[in-house]
């Protein structure tokens, strides 16, 4: 059976100028899925975005929400967008600026007041409401910008970058209302930062990108997975005598020993890393004290990746 795809791009590309910010994007995001955008600062998440939303032409590929281009009307209205810095209007209050915002996407003002007000008080901001956003905190901003993104209750969430300027209560209260919206309502959110640790708690799947290009996308556990299996952590009485014949094996692509005595193994087939490892041990005559296959996080798949 096909996907059921709430978003798809393809080949999409933006220049500015002799810089490729966004090199041939190839993205599908599952209905009722979350799905992390993770890239360093100047990756081309944002760019990406704009596009997506239609604030950004293509210079090249083309991409689709629920069946409609990107840029069309269709596309947009089913769009909540929260753009890396909100943009406020400093003089309205909160509550009139998320009433305003309803408004231009046909929300009647009856329904854009209680919403306003529920989604005041989840994003933390109902003793603000009446205050003008021009002397918000970057924080509280941040918050209202995600109010207004779901003040006409879209399909697609498309957020910038939503947790950055938080503390880290903040950001926790963030990622369970995101994850409760795509439980409850069934939304689909594409959401960017260039925090690992944090996408990984919420995504369902991620994309990594890197000046612009893809560097690794699937689903978070066969991700991890795919890393993880080619990953050791041996230690054996005989380190000294296990660690260059495993360098020598050709089955390495790295290998180093800590302090702690525990050797750290990279290698391409983990399946016969593993029994190399093993022979080694006989071989040698020596005790083996550990050996398991080492958990990566995201984070150090992402930095050995990306080379940082
Ligand atoms: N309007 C623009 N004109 C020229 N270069 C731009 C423009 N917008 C972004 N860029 C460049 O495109 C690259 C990607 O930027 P951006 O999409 O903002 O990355 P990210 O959001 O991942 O930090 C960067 O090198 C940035 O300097
Ligand atoms: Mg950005």
């Amino acid at each position: 059976m096909d996907k059921d795809l709430m978003l798809r791009t393809s080949g999409l590309t933006k220049t500015f100028g002799s810089l490729t910010a966004v090199d041939s994007i190839a993205l599908e995001v599952e209905r009722g899925s979350i799905h992390g955008f993770v890239g360093p600062n100047g990756a081309g998440k944002t760019t990406t975005m704009k596009m997506l939303v239609g604030a950004l032409r293509p210079t090249r590929g083309e991409g689709w929400i629920d069946g409609n281009s990107i840029g069309a009307l269709a596309a947009k209205a089913l769009i909540g967008y929260s753009p890396e810095h909100a943009v406020l209007y400093e003089d309205m209050t909160a509550t009139d600026y998320l009433v305003y915002m309803a408004a231009v996407c046909g929300v009647d003002e009856g329904v854009a007041r209680s919403r306003a007000a529920n989604l005041l008080e989840w994003m933390d901001l109902t003793a603000a409401a009446d205050r003008r956003a021009g002397g918000f905190s970057a924080g509280m901003r941040q918050r209202l910008g995600l109010a207004q993104a779901l003040i006409h209750e879209p399909d697609l969430l498309i957020l910038d970058e939503p947790t950055a300027n938080m503390d880290p209560t903040g950001r926790m209260s963030i990622l369970d209302l995101l994850r409760q919206l795509s439980s409850e309502r069934g939304a689909t959110i594409l959401l960017s930062s260039h925090i690992l640790s944090e996408l990984e708690q919420v995504a369902d799947s991620i994309t990594m990108i890197y000046n612009g290009k893809i560097v690794v996308q699937g689903g978070i556990d066969e991700v991890r997975n795919q890393f993880a299996e080619n990953q050791y952590l041996v230690k054996t009485s005989r380190n000294e005598l296990i660690l260059p014949i495993l360098e020598g094996s050709g089955l390495v692509r790295e290998a180093w020993e800590e302090e702690d005595g525990f050797i750290h193994l990279v290698g391409e087939d983990g399946p016969a890393l593993r029994r190399r490892i093993l022979d080694a041990v006989v071989e040698c005559d020596a005790d083996l004290q550990h050996l398991s296959r080492e958990y990566v996080s995201l984070e150090s798949v992402y930095r050995r990746t990306i080379g940082l």
